[in-house]
């Protein structure tokens, strides 16, 4: 175990650039609580990160970008679905850095239309290269190709097909968890588990965090695909990794993993009815925009938790808002099937 301070200033020894409005806020959600009769519920707004409509990748990217530009990179490649949050807030922060950025996206699970992420990628001046390529190794090669034929240009590449930026991605969620623990302290709040959407480096942070802290809250990963490869094992690599770079040893087993698939539904990218109610629920009881293939599927989880007993008065919850919802709009005939022709829901 180590002590917040230390982990903070071996967060700070890190090369780093500045794009996340820090600290997000933490906020209670008592019509939510009302209306579900259980715990108290409070939301970590990372969706406020700024930058494009923020989210989690404004923190990824203070640390991932970070690095690029101390290694002298004039080019980013980076690439997943079509939707992508990640791309989206990546090529913003490209363009208020001066770099140029390339996006290799996959039309796998999702339409090829100017709405939503992708709209927004074309905003900011981002370079769309397009194929149909399966999320996971498959399109990840796809990005690796597009890296190192810019290389052979003479570009100097940074790309997120590097495992190294995926741990320096988990570290801002490290970071997010010690920022997260000071705000409950100061608010005299004890949780008992925190939910959020993860299948990769947010949760490798997290779970690094909550060991290193030695936390005894349920941390829960509530998965929005399901890769080729075991999703448990690879958040404890990147949690490793992370550890690495922070100077540690290696401290997270698949022990300290909590990675669920059961609210993926029919697939990556794909709207469920649990999170479509979720999004509806906090939209009408807090004026909170959810998305819906990963903050509404893990609220959906939290919320599923709750109907079942799970949870119960007198304990506390806390819901990561990772962002999202710019993708709201690219849904919108999803979302409109849930509604009547007055908007009332059907
Ligand atoms: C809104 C949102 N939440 C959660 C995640 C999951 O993040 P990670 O891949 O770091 O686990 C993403 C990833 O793109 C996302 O866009």
């Amino acid at each position: 175990m180590i002590s917040p301070q230390e982990l903070r200033t071996r967060i700070n020894r890190l090369p780093r650039v500045s794009l996340a409005h820090l600290p997000t806020p933490l906020e209670e959600l008592p019509r939510l609580s009302a209306a579900l009769g259980g715990p108290r519920i409070f939301i970590k707004r990372d969706d406020c990160t700024g930058l494009a409509f923020g989210g989690n990748k404004a923190r990824h990217n203070e640390f991932i970008l970070g690095r690029a530009l101390e290694e002298g990179a004039d080019t980013l490649v980076w690439g997943a679905g079509i939707q992508s949050n990640n791309c989206r807030q990546t090529a913003a922060a490209a363009a208020k850095l001066g770099l140029e950025c390339h996006l290799v996206l996959t039309t796998d699970h999702a339409e090829m239309e100017f709405q939503g992420n992708f709209l927004l990628d074309h905003l900011v001046g981002a370079r769309i290269e397009l194929n149909s390529e399966p999320m996971g190794p498959p399109l990840w090669n796809k990005i690796k190709e597009k890296a190192d034929s810019l290389k052979s240009e003479g570009r100097r590449v940074f790309t997120i097909a590097d495992p190294a930026s995926r741990f320096a991605a988990s570290v801002s969620y490290t970071e997010a968890l010690v920022e997260l623990r000071d705000q409950l302290d100061e608010q005299g709040v004890r949780a008992d588990a925190v939910y959020f959407s993860s299948g990769g480096s947010t949760g490798g942070g997290m779970f690094l965090g909550r060991k290193l802290l030695g936390w005894d809250a349920d941390l829960r990963a509530i998965m929005p695909i399901e890769w080729p490869f075991d999703t448990a094992e690879y958040m404890a690599k990147l949690a490793n990794g992370a550890a690495e770079l922070l100077g540690l040893e290696p401290a997270v087993t698949l022990q300290d993993i909590q990675a669920s698939p059961d609210y993926i539904g029919a697939g990556y990218g794909i709207p469920t009815p649990e999170g479509m109610e979720a999004i509806s629920l906090l939209a009408r009881r807090e004026g909170i925009l959810l998305d819906p293939i990963y903050t509404g599927k893990a609220m959906g989880a939290l919320v599923a938790d709750i109907r079942r007993g799970r949870w119960r008065k007198g304990q506390n919850l806390v819901f990561v808002h990772t962002g999202g919802t710019p993708a709201l709009f690219y849904h919108h005939r999803d979302l409109a099937r849930i509604f009547d022709t007055a908007g009332r829901e059907g």
